[in-house]
């Protein structure tokens, strides 16, 4: 894969702006245009420098078959662009109009139990639909063609949120595209017979017309399938995406995106495959007041995204001010919490905060969800903490392009966690997406920063490396683990990870096979317990969920089970492997223990970490032009000390000696040395 350089790029995020760019989504096409220039007005005065527009345009600007009306959408082009406001252009092919899903009602998808989902909602179309594919792109190349060299353009918006309704689909047209992505992939049916085990239950196929997407069968689905389906979903709108952007790219030099969805709800495409592609890497994030801790999946999630980017600066393409409209009680923000969220995306690297959306809709599915400028208008706290940040966030211009500084990775997998929330698994309380938080939670704890990378990344440059759940693992992915921890470096890894190979296929002769000779220990049986069983350590921890009956072969026990079932089998072991130290953790240790055992494999390899900074304070470094720069942010409702020197940015303040952080402050400082 390629990665594209834009003619034209340069700025912050290749947009041609400069600074931290506080952005958003605008649906005009909800108002009348009397409110536009109030509109435009008032995001001048937001600080708004950038607007997704055209995102669910298709049926405006082509409202019947073969008739086109860009009259209102060039009408706000030039308004925004006459008011200096750039403008991330929609191909606006997110939604399929209802005149040709009535034409063509093939279109539709079709979920695993063989119903059809209608029109009426958003996204209703199959991604391996060629009717589809062929209608999107001669509304892509118009657009292209019309605004490719408008003044205003600085980003293309391909679609939005590809597969966040859409990314299963079991329809025949998906049936056809997913045997021909099976046929690319093995080559024979013997081949795929091979890699899906269908020697078990008589799943055998003699050709590959036989085979359909794993629609919903009276038993588990083969395991092999499922996972492939899942690659084939997230190729199929990868490759959606390539051919928006193809499009677009024969027509315009602007850089040419779409938004990711990092998130703890969705985990349908393996966006490490996607984002080579991406000109700049953008991503949508929300609150998920579902989770336990969501302000820590906040932080992951900035860190992955960051991850997704390579380390270089991204946007955040969509967040709300306040409410989301989607979730079971949507709770609005605290005072500041808007502020510290914004901050704690541009402390993990954004250099762009955009929120979803400008004007709060009076009608429609998310008509109660947020806005910059809320239902009660600029008399209200949401406007006003908005302007505050949009203000706030033009200071930290001098911090755009900045790179975070980080001594630990933490190992990501969208194999991982398919397979491990696959079908058939020895709990289906061990959650991949729980497992690797937990383990970001502590390191969190402890006060590290870490990188999210993918597995099989160079490592050289870690102290750290820790590797939760990796359940899927291929050789050379193992191997450069096991290489990097024999030239010096330290590796974490938790119970679950390397059991299967990238088939799924689980690698014999005891467990963690990928890991066994690097951890110096094999485990002959798992054994999960109750969610509410509690699991007592002799050293005094706790854990639960997980334990295994660990032999030692070459490691040491660090503690081992003192109750349940593998009562007296080592529960965190550590090895010495080469010039560096192997540790594994055979349990899900309660919070205070991982993050102690994770503050001791730091220590051990010589992580510096931030005492002041824990679970409700953020401690984060940029660097870059020469300078380095130190998000402060204090969640938590009391006091804290902020043991940093330099001048803060948001105050002018120079702060000479050690000092605190008020409850629910930030402060953002230019260190002087360090
Ligand atoms: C995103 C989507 C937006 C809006 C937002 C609401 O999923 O891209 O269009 O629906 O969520 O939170």
């Amino acid at each position: 894969m390629t990665t594209h350089t834009r003619t034209g790029a340069g700025g912050t995020l290749g947009l041609a702006l400069d600074g931290i760019v506080l952005g958003c989504d605008y649906n005009p096409e909800q108002w009348d245009p009397t409110v536009w220039q109030e509109d435009v007005a008032l995001m001048r005065e937001a600080g708004v420098r950038l607007v997704a527009i055209n995102i669910f345009g298709w049926s405006h600007v082509n409202p019947a078959d073969g008739r086109w009306d860009f009259a209102a959408l060039d009408q706000v082009m030039d308004l925004l662009h006459a008011h200096g406001i750039r403008v991330n252009l929609g191909t606006g092919t997110a939604s399929t109009p209802a005149w040709l899903t009535r034409q063509h009602p093939e279109i539709l998808p079709v979920a695993a139990d063989g119903t059809t989902r209608y029109p009426g909602g958003r996204q209703a179309w199959c991604p391996s639909s060629p009717i589809l594919r062929d209608r999107a792109l001669d509304l892509v190349a118009r657009v292209a063609e019309r605004y490719g060299d408008h003044p205003a353009l600085a980003l293309w918006h391909v679609s939005n949120e590809l597969g966040c309704h859409n990314a299963h689909c079991y329809c025949d047209a998906s049936a056809d595209a997913f045997r021909g992505w099976l046929r690319e992939r093995y080559g024979t049916v013997d081949a795929l017979n091979a890699a899906w085990g269908t020697a078990f239950w008589s799943q055998r196929y003699g050709a590959f017309d036989e085979i359909l997407p794993p629609r919903l069968t009276l038993s588990s689905r083969n395991p092999g399938q499922m996972l492939d389906f899942h690659r084939f979903s997230s190729d199929a709108l990868l490759d959606h995406y390539r051919a928006e952007a193809e499009v677009i790219r024969a027509r315009s030099d602007a850089p040419v995106t779409t938004n990711f969805m990092v998130t703890a709800h969705i985990r349908n495409l393996d966006y490490w495959t996607w984002a080579s592609d991406m000109d700049v890497v953008a991503n949508d994030h929300y609150l998920d007041h579902r989770l336990a801790d969501p302000v820590t999946e906040m932080a992951f999630a900035a860190d992955l995204t960051r991850g997704l980017a390579g380390g270089a600066p991204w946007m955040l393409m969509e967040t709300a001010v306040g409410a989301v409209n989607w979730q079971p009680l949507n709770r609005a923000r605290a005072a500041g919490e808007l502020r510290r969220h914004a901050l704690t995306h541009v402390a993990r690297g954004a250099d762009s905060v955009c929120f979803f959306q400008w004007r709060a809709s009076a009608q429609g599915a998310e008509k109660f969800h947020s806005a910059l400028l809320p239902h009660a208008g600029t008399d209200s706290r949401a406007w006003r903490e908005s302007v505050e940040l949009g203000r706030e966030l033009g200071v930290l211009a001098e911090v755009a392009g900045t790179r975070v500084e980080a001594h630990v990775a933490i190992l990501f997998d969208w194999i991982s966690w398919w397979t491990l929330d696959g079908e058939g698994n020895p709990s289906t309380h061990v959650r991949y997406l729980e497992q690797v938080h937990h383990a970001y939670r502590a390191l969190r704890a402890a006060g590290v920063t870490v990188d999210v990378v993918p597995a099989g990344a160079a490592l050289d440059g870690y102290r750290l490396v820790v590797v939760p759940a990796l359940h899927a693992v291929q050789d050379a992915a193992a191997d450069t683990l096991d290489a990097y921890v024999r030239d010096g470096g330290s590796a974490l890894v938790t119970f679950a990870s390397g059991i299967v190979d990238h088939d799924d296929r689980v690698r014999l002769g005891g467990y963690p096979g990928a890991f066994r000779d690097m951890l110096g220990i094999r485990v002959d049986e798992m054994c999960p317990v109750a969610p509410d069983e509690e699991l007592a350590l002799d050293d005094g921890s706790r854990a639960s969920l997980w334990s295994e009956r660990v032999e030692l072969r070459g490691a040491e026990a660090v503690a081992s089970f003192a109750s349940g079932p593998a009562l007296g089998h080592p529960a965190v072991t550590r090895h010495r492997r080469g010039d560096g130290l192997a540790w594994y953790a055979a349990t899900a240790l309660a919070a205070d223990a991982y993050a102690a055992l994770v503050a001791r494999a730091a220590d051990d390899a010589g992580v510096s970490r931030d005492p002041h900074a824990g679970p409700h304070v953020e401690l984060v470094r940029r660097t870059g032009h020469g300078r380095t720069y130190v998000f402060a942010i204090n969640n938590s409702d009391r006091p804290v000390p902020l043991d940093v020197r330099g001048t803060d940015l948001l105050t002018g303040e120079v702060l000479r000696a050690a000092t605190t952080l008020d409850a629910g402050e930030a402060r953002i400082v230019r260190e002087e040395t360090r």
